[in-house]
């Protein structure tokens, strides 16, 4: 079944001489449980779309379907909680003077009505911390820590998607692994889809079901991810995969 849909999106900042088309016509499909990867080099539309996806703009032209139904520019709470996003730099995605258990009951609260409870117990537990951590603040955490703490917020919302841009691009090899390895499990755990950006292949394959190459906002490849980096039918993701190779 698919969850979510963009058909033909475009997206141009700026007018007249100082127009950018930052999207050129990209569509994609996110089915029920499944994590779809976009990949392409800096500047390749990857956040724009997450951006129009989230609602934190609109597309210049074309649209977005969640279960097959159009979602218009102004979003409803119950739109804004199915989809939550995360972000690079946890610890900057967190309101330095609350506690983290505070800054998840505020997002909470926000989205799912102001009588809304949170587990912090069953969170914490799901992001694999322990639960002391929510009562500090997000500097007396680690980057690692941080991170887990933004997926538990988001996931506080009750999502049917997570859109994560970049989510372990500032952590170290090795929690790095950790992240992607949390986040397989809780999509399975909680069937959960997500959007997974990233400019790095390797990370793709590890985690992602399906990706969808951008280049200059335009589609250039989707498909399996074993059929587009095993045997990239493109030049442009060839290249893209030989430079991950070297690395
Ligand atoms: N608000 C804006 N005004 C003008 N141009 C913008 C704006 N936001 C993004 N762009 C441009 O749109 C293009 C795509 O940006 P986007 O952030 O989607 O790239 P990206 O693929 O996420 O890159 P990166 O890997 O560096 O994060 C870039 O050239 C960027 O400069
Ligand atoms: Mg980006």
């Amino acid at each position: 079944m698919i969850v979510l849909e963009g058909r033909d999106l475009t997206k141009v900042y700026g007018r007249h001489k100082t127009a950018f088309h930052a999207l050129r016509g990209v569509s994609f499909r996110l089915k029920d449980g499944e994590i779809l990867g976009l990949a392409g080099e800096s500047g390749s539309g990857k956040s724009t779309i997450l951006k129009l996806i989230s609602g934190l703009e609109p597309p210049t032209s074309g649209s977005i379907l969640l279960h097959g139904r159009e979602l218009s520019p102004r979003r409803t709470k119950e739109e804004y909680r199915t989809m939550q996003m995360i972000f690079q730099s946890a610890t900057a995605s967190f309101h330095p003077r609350r506690t983290i258990a505070d800054s998840i009951t505020e997002s909470v609260r926000t989205l799912r009505g102001k009588n809304a409870s949170v587990d912090f117990a069953a969170l914490a537990d799901l992001v694999g911390l322990p639960a002391v951590l929510m009562e500090r603040y997000p500097r007396q955490l680690s980057g690692g820590q941080c991170q887990r703490m933004a997926i538990a917020r988001a996931m506080a919302a009750e999502p049917e998607i997570l859109l994560c841009d970049e989510i372990t691009s500032a952590l170290d090899v090795s929690s790095q692994a950790q992240i992607l390895r949390l986040l397989a499990e809780i999509c399975r755990k909680k069937h959960t889809s997500a959007i997974f950006v990233s400019h790095d292949l390797a990370v793709i394959r590890c985690l992602c079901d399906r990706v969808t190459i951008l280049r200059g906002g335009a589609l250039i490849e989707e498909g399996e991810v074993a059929q587009v980096i095993g045997a990239p039918k493109e030049a442009y993701t060839r290249k893209l995969v030989d430079s991950v190779l070297e690395i």
